[in-house]
């Protein structure tokens, strides 16, 4: 079956940007000029998913006005001449694929986001989307995901290694031998283990393809780590039924769900952005010299 459905969970309450983050969706903090949920949805589309679930929460109506038209706004546009603006702003009301939001009534975990997609995806194979990293490669992380589920028709996880210090933020998986280039067979997959319990230094990264059988394994899942329905332990579990896959991403990745990595995704990114790219890089060089 043809993969067409993804689900991007931004129901989370974004603490870790407070207070930006206290009415403004962290989805929508920009990179440059555009917010980082664009770029998910973008991805999608680049990858040839047709429809979207968002799943959303209190104080995320930003994210559904921002692919919304804006009639005021656009006349005004038009009105100045401001007629690349225009095309802009009219391009995110047109990006080519359907949108549909629901909301998480209570932040329960991850695990709990995606229930919510059930009916939406209702029995095909699809992926999720997590908004805190935006990946770069030749071919999107998605469709690479895609291709791999076109061959083995199994549910396929991204991951990448991280640096040892580092595993307790993700889940990590216990590779089981290479199948195919950078395809592994999987052990289990583990949420955020200490340090010194982790399996290996290959962390989840935010993409996932899924066949629909996860919604019969999280439709019993209980809380796991810090109190929340956690993904990785349904995949854990539906890996034990059905095999679950991990491909080693050698794309770029940029993780824009803390402050440091936002504030280095900017720069890299301002640096490629044809409006900033030689006064930033100019300002950097003349900085470095001060520091
Ligand atoms: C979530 C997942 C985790 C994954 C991570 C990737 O954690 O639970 O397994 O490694 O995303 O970004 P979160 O960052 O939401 O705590």
């Amino acid at each position: 079956m043809k993969v067409r459905k993804a689900v991007i969970p931004a129901a989370g309450l974004g603490t870790r940007f407070l207070p930006a983050t206290k009415a403004l969706p962290k989805e929508m903090l920009p990179i440059v000029d555009k917010p980082t949920i664009q770029f998910i949805v973008e991805e999608a589309k680049a990858s040839g998913i047709e429809d979207i679930l968002i799943v959303t929460g209190k104080n995320k109506q930003a994210i559904e006005n921002h692919f919304d038209s804006n009639p005021e706004l656009e006349q005004d546009l038009e009105k100045t001449g401001k007629s690349g603006l225009l095309k802009l702003t009219q391009g995110i009301t047109d990006l080519g694929v359907n949108l549909y939001y629901t909301r998480q009534p209570h932040p329960a975990g991850l695990g709990d986001a995606v229930y919510r997609a059930r009916s939406f995806v209702a029995g095909e194979p699809f992926v999720i989307m997590l908004g805190d990293d935006l990946m770069k490669d030749k071919v999107p992380l998605t469709k690479q995901l895609i291709n791999d589920y076109d061959k083995t028709h199994a549910s396929t996880i991204a991951v990448m290694k991280v640096p040892h210090k580092e595993v307790s933020k993700y889940g990590v998986i216990a590779p089981d031998g290479e199948i195919a280039d950078d395809l592994y067979n999987v052990k289990n997959f583990v949420e955020k283990p200490d340090v010194d319990k982790a399996p290996s230094d290959l962390a989840i990264i935010g993409r996932y393809l899924l066949t629909p059988e996860i919604f019969d394994v999280l439709e019993y899942q209980k809380p796991g780590r810090g109190g929340e329905v956690q993904l990785t332990d349904a995949i854990d579990t539906m890996n034990k039924t059905q095999r679950v896959f991990a491909q080693v991403f050698k794309g770029q990745r940029f993780d824009v769900g803390n402050k440091e990595g936002y504030l280095e995704t900017s720069i890299q990114y301002g640096l490629k952005h044809p409006e900033t790219r030689d006064a930033l890089r100019k300002y950097i060089k003349e900085l470095g010299k001060t520091l």
